[in-house]
């Protein structure tokens, strides 16, 4: 049984039994936690969790990760450990000035580290699902993001990022999403300017890495007026399933 802390609430996976409650039990009162929550699976397109509640009965918090505050209520909204430095080497390759649109924002993974430990001038972040899109406008305000800089510097926008991206150019694209990401490679495209950066994730099977993922974006950047990919880097992100891995290609498009 695997188990993590996020905020004062512990998330227990699948594999979780009756028999393990006491041990889990005090590893609660060893950390501090007011619930335990058993997360069964995460489900469809807006990556809803299916969960029960072992121990306690409130599943809001806030965890706070890389320098960044993020209120969630778990049983509405996913929370993904593995992501973790992924969402920090993200911000930390935003240059001052650039307009990043985050087309799967989710509570904000990527952007609220973004608007707090880069000077993007503007982090357009849509997300369709409404739970999702109200906890990413509650920590916009817990970190004090648009406060700080004076004017709406991070733009939460609730809809679908297939016709939203498109609405904006951005220097920097995010596609935080898997499974089906290749499906929105045309709304990126249309979104990137010249030069930009789009980075793009999927789970492929280990032994396509080095080719599908750029032969996806290829193709779409070429039939999106006969633009070009530049691949920059290739990072492994975690184990999907057995002989899949998460991995993001970052990739200049000119
Ligand atoms: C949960 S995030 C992925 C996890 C994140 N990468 C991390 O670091 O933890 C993916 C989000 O994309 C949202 N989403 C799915 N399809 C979408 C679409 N077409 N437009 C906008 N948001 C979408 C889902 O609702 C979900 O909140």
């Amino acid at each position: 049984m695997k188990w993590k802390k996020i905020g004062d609430i512990l998330i227990v996976d699948s594999k979780f039994s009756e028999d393990n409650i006491d041990s889990l039990k005090s590893i609660a009162a060893k950390h501090q936690v007011k619930s335990i929550i058993k997360v069964d699976k995460i489900e469809g397109q807006k990556r809803e969790p299916a969960v029960s509640l072992i121990y306690g009965n409130e599943t809001e918090t806030i965890h706070k990760e890389n320098g960044c505050l993020f209120n969630l209520d778990l049983s509405k909204v996913m929370w993904a450990k593995g992501n973790n430095n992924e969402r920090l080497r993200i911000a930390k390759l935003v240059k001052d000035g650039e307009t990043v649109v985050d087309m799967f924002a989710g509570i904000g993974y990527f952007s609220i580290p973004i608007g707090v430990h880069s000077q993007a001038k503007e982090i357009i972040s849509i997300e369709i699902n409404p739970n999702s899109y109200h906890f990413l406008k509650n920590n916009i305000e817990l970190n004090k993001i648009n406060e700080k800089a004076k004017y709406e510097r991070m733009i939460p926008v609730l809809g679908d990022c297939a016709i939203e991206a498109p609405k904006y150019s951005a220097d920097r694209v995010l596609m935080g999403y898997v499974k089906t990401t290749h499906h929105f490679l045309k709304p990126a495209m249309e979104c990137i300017k010249d030069g930009g950066i789009i980075h793009y994730h999927e789970t492929v099977p280990d032994k396509l890495i080095e080719t599908r993922p750029y032969e996806r974006l290829k193709e779409v950047a070429w039939d999106c007026g006969e633009r070009e990919v530049e691949v920059l880097n290739i990072q492994n992100i975690k184990r999907y399933a057995p002989g899949v891995e998460h991995i993001v290609l970052d990739a200049r498009i000119f």
